[in-house]
């Protein structure tokens, strides 16, 4: 194949700048276990003659050693390449591969066909134009088929090629390429899927990849390469409203405020306006400074450095925006989550999002419905499981600046992560804010918390003891009160089974009850704080991730972790309320410490040894720890304890 790269010997300037000068089309290339997409992968790699030569050489030793293919070279192997995926015979992990011809660059994100791996199919989707759906003649559309085109228009990417695969399989059939292709249309109108150039192709063969097959005489549609370098892609960027995440505050002297960050849409000029969010303040971009010197105009892809004529305060993670078209802002909103984690999503349980450079802490309040994927019929759903999606609404902890993500998938599409693990558990795109948000004020009033614990001469706080039923929580916060009120403070108990007898009368013990169990409990202990209380909370709570989300919502110092350390051989063989009996005998399910986890406090304010300490030592340890905390005011001479 004559090539431009051929210029590299000759004139490696004009090999260069020939090269500079070519667009770039990034694709995702999308298929099942066995669908031949290494083997296409290799083969445009290959063709377009990047493949290096020590690769090659590789290539060749390989495909005569492990290959599939009698020796002749197996190009899966070529992409199949570098990892453990070789001898698993899969692809675990996206790959960002490069290739050019005379006419366009490439990159093309090579993602996994396994369904556990939607997160890399995701990513690798995030930035594509367009996606090749491989799919096996023999087989059909299948289930993956459909939640990969589904995805694929979650992500945003409008244009699909359907590359029917291993037509040498089925003897060239026009019949089954007309089926398969009816068939995928059908679906792919319901998802908002019309730009389908559908291919039928032999990977391994080279059918229809770089030449038009003889083997398909009735085929009249363009090459797979021919349509890569030839379909357009809208630069839909440039055109939206300016969009820009400060990444960081440049401030090397006090002569100079710089705000820099990747232009993510739309454009800017020196003198434009444009708006700080979330704080609303409107300024006018004085200079766009980059590593070449400075700009009179930037665009979407550039990562500038801006300063600012008027001195408004701008912080890492606030957006830049044009001023008369500015990113929405809210605190609630509805979105698509598409969740990644083994562990399942709990309404409720407070969640890292992270969206541009911007981190905020996150509860799904309700997921409204799940879709299957293969009907598109909407589920009811309490919890979400790992690849499930669904439409839910979140709610975010501090003011948020977004787009729709149909607008900007930059500014409209957010992860979340686990607090504790820190692993990517999901990945959301943004509808719109719910209206609830601008409504719902925290009422400022002028009587408030300080003032109310003033006056009953305390500071107030929570004492939140946690640990396994039979612990001893009860016991020890009844005796904890008991001397609070002999001392004259103003106290307030919530224990788990009262509780669960009104307020939380709804809720059982599977995890996601659980998690809104401790929810509640804990925003009404922030009332009762508020109201200048101290709050002795007795629940298992046996989550890190809802006992973080009560300290959370609590002022600093108020929050005391009290973790009632009995072990569970000694809780089972105390057994008060004969429920470990019965979840040994399978009579109770979801038992903490039986068949229910545990996770153990890892910084407790307060650790009590129960086999060490009696229910009364333990009591005194907590009321001496609050005063050295400075919970209770100075004692006075009368008060000697
Ligand atoms: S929590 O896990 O959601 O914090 P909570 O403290 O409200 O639990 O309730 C625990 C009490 O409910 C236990 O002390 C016990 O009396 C009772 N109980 C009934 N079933 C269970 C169960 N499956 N697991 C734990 N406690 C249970």
């Amino acid at each position: 194949m004559a090539h431009i790269s051929d210029l590299i010997a000759t004139d490696i300037d004009a090999y260069l700048s020939a090269h500079e000068a070519k667009g770039l089309l990034r694709f995702i290339t999308c298929g099942s276990v066995d669908d031949g997409k290494s083997t296409l992968i290799g083969r445009l790699l290959y063709e377009s003659k990047m493949v290096f030569e020590d690769q090659l050489a590789a290539l060749e030793a390989d495909s005569r050693r492990i290959g599939t293919q009698g020796g002749a070279l197996d190009f899966a192997l070529l992409v199949d390449g570098l990892s453990a995926e070789r001898e698993q015979g899969i692809t675990i992990d996206v790959a960002y591969r490069f290739f050019s011809t005379d006419k366009r660059k490439f990159i093309v994100a090579d993602t996994p066909g396994h369904e556990q791996y939607t997160r890399n199919m995701i990513t690798g989707a995030s930035t594509a134009d367009v996606a090749v759906i491989l799919i096996d003649a023999r087989k059909g559309v299948l289930t993956q088929t459909r939640r990969h085109s589904f995805l694929v228009s979650l992500i945003g990417i409008r244009k699909v090629v359907l590359a029917i695969n291993k037509m040498d399989l089925v003897g060239y059939d026009r019949a089954v390429f007309d089926r398969i292709l009816e068939d995928y249309k059908e679906f792919a109108a319901r998802i908002g899927l019309t730009e389908i150039t559908a291919i039928p192709m032999s990977a391994l063969k080279g059918d229809n990849i770089l030449a038009l097959s003889p083997a398909t005489p009735w085929y009249d549609g363009p090459t797979l390469m021919a349509h890569l370098e030839s379909v357009t892609v809208a630069d839909r960027l440039e055109a939206a409203p300016f969009r820009m995440a400060v990444q960081w505050v440049n401030r090397p002297n006090l002569d100079f405020r710089g705000f820099a960050g990747l232009i993510s849409a739309g454009a800017i000029r020196v003198g434009d306006a444009v708006r700080v969010l979330p704080s609303g303040r409107n300024a006018t971009i004085a200079r766009i400074v980059t590593f070449d010197g400075d700009l009179d105009r930037a665009v979407a892809g550039q990562s500038v450095t801006v300063t600012l004529t008027e001195e408004v305060d701008v912080s890492r993670g606030d957006i830049l925006a044009r001023a008369d078209a500015p990113a929405a802002i809210a605190d609630q909103f509805e979105a698509t989550l598409v969740w990644m984690n083994d562990a399942a999503m709990l309404p409720g349980r407070p969640y890292l999002l992270k969206l541009g450079a911007k981190s905020v802490t996150a509860t799904i309040t309700e997921p409204k419905y799940k879709i299957n994927v293969n009907t598109l019929e909407h589920l009811a759903a309490k919890t979400l499981e790992l690849n499930e999606i669904a439409v839910v609404n979140l709610h975010v902890d501090q003011p948020l600046a977004f787009d729709a993500y149909q607008d900007n998938a930059d500014t409209g599409g957010f992860i979340l992560v686990d607090r504790i693990t820190n692993n990517t558990v999901g990945a959301g795109l943004i509808h719109f804010a719910l209206r609830r948000s601008e409504n719902i004020h925290w009422q400022a009033l002028d009587v408030g918390k300080l003032q109310r614990a003033t006056q009953k001469s305390q500071r107030a706080g929570v004492l939140w003891f946690t640990g396994l039923s039979g612990a001893g929580k009860s016991t020890i916060a009844n005796l904890v009160e008991k001397k609070l009120y002999a001392r004259g403070n103003h106290t307030y108990a919530l224990d788990g089974d009262n509780v669960r007898h009104g307020l939380n009368k709804d809720l059982g013990f599977t995890d996601a009850d659980r998690v809104e169990n401790i929810r509640r409990v804990a925003e009404v202990s922030r009332l009762m704080v508020d109201a200048g209380l101290i709050v002795l909370v007795s629940f298992i709570s046996p989550f890190r991730a809802e006992r973080r989300l009560a300290r959370d919502l609590m002022d600093q110092g108020e929050f005391i972790e009290i973790f009632v350390d009995t072990p569970l051989a000694v809780a089972e063989s105390r057994d008060a309320k004969g429920l470990y009996a019965k979840a040994r005998r399978g009579e109770i399910r979801n038992f903490t410490g039986i068949d229910s986890v545990y996770e153990v406090p890892e910084a407790p304010e307060i650790r009590l040894d129960t086999g060490a300490l009696s229910a009364e030592q333990a009591a005194d340890l907590i009321i001496a720890e609050l005063r050295l905390r400075g919970m209770l005011y100075d004692p006075g001479p009368i008060d000697n304890w």
